[in-house]
């Protein structure tokens, strides 16, 4: 019985690194009809167990999306700020109009600031990192705004002072955390939301999350959610945390026609 229990164990060890290592998913999201497609990436946590050769493969698949606008939503290394040259450099090659840092982006801090050093080479690669603010992108002929707070889990995330401009056709709100959208925007008129964080669950039985480091893990655990009426994206993100394993909750690139 012991033997049968270790090879059910080693199947499923086995399953969860390859779910991890080698499916990427693609979701498809029809919001609108303006014709906009955007490309959302969060959570890749570059690192020992995310390869540049992974990260090559995500890029190639987004841009054989022909996405209008990119957007990543944060949690770009794993384990320290070692990866996160490498991680933003391989990602600016897809001209993000913008970018939020995620918690493992700023939790570490053994070499200063974690979030300067972040912020920095956001800056140095020319990737527009909002961090409690917006800005306004053209495409296609149409006004998106696009407003992205601090991480709401390590830092502090704040957008009592961004109001929807009114010369916006399209307001979408970057947050890594889609907790914040019941704590800080609720007074936000936008269109989509994008999120991550939560790896949808990133070990599941079946699908049905463990947990998602959210309180929100019903309403905003993974998919496209709505939150007031309004759509919602979670990402189930690219990389994995803590361990490299999932089940059922495989790495995906979202996009969205808006
Ligand atoms: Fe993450």
């Amino acid at each position: 019985m012991t033997a049968v229990f270790a090879a059910a164990a080693a199947v499923l060890i086995i399953w969860g690194i390859c779910e991890a290592r080698f499916i990427l998913k693609g979701r498809h999201h029809r919001i609108g009809t303006r014709g906009i497609r955007i490309a959302y990436l969060s959570d890749l946590h570059c690192g020992f167990f995310f390869s540049p050769k992974r990260l090559e493969k995500v890029i190639q698949r987004v841009q054989e999306l022909s996405p209008d606008l990119v957007l990543l939503g944060g949690d770009y290394v794993e384990g320290g700020p070692t990866y996160a040259r490498e991680c933003l450099e391989a990602l600016s090659r897809l001209s993000p109009a913008a970018a939020v840092l995620g918690n493992h982006d700023i939790q570490d801090s053994r070499k200063g600031s974690a979030r300067e050093a972040a912020a920095a080479v956001c800056r140095s690669l020319g990737i527009p990192l909002l961090y409690n603010s917006c800005i306004t992108v053209q495409v296609k002929g149409i006004t998106l705004q696009i407003a992205g707070p601090a991480d709401a889990r390590r830092d502090t995330a704040y957008l009592g002072h961004i109001r929807r401009d009114p010369s916006a056709d399209i307001m979408i709100l970057l947050s890594h955390n889609p907790d914040f959208i019941p704590s800080g925007a609720q007074h936000l008129d936008f269109d989509l939301a994008l999120c991550g964080h939560t790896h949808g669950g990133q070990i599941t039985l079946f699908g049905r999350p463990l947990t998602t480091h959210s309180k929100y893990r019903k309403e905003l655990g993974r998919g496209l959610c709505r939150w007031k009426g309004k759509p919602v994206v979670v990402s189930c993100g690219l990389g994995t945390t803590i361990m490299p394993l999932r089940f059922f909750a495989s790495p995906s690139i979202e996009t969205a026609d808006l």
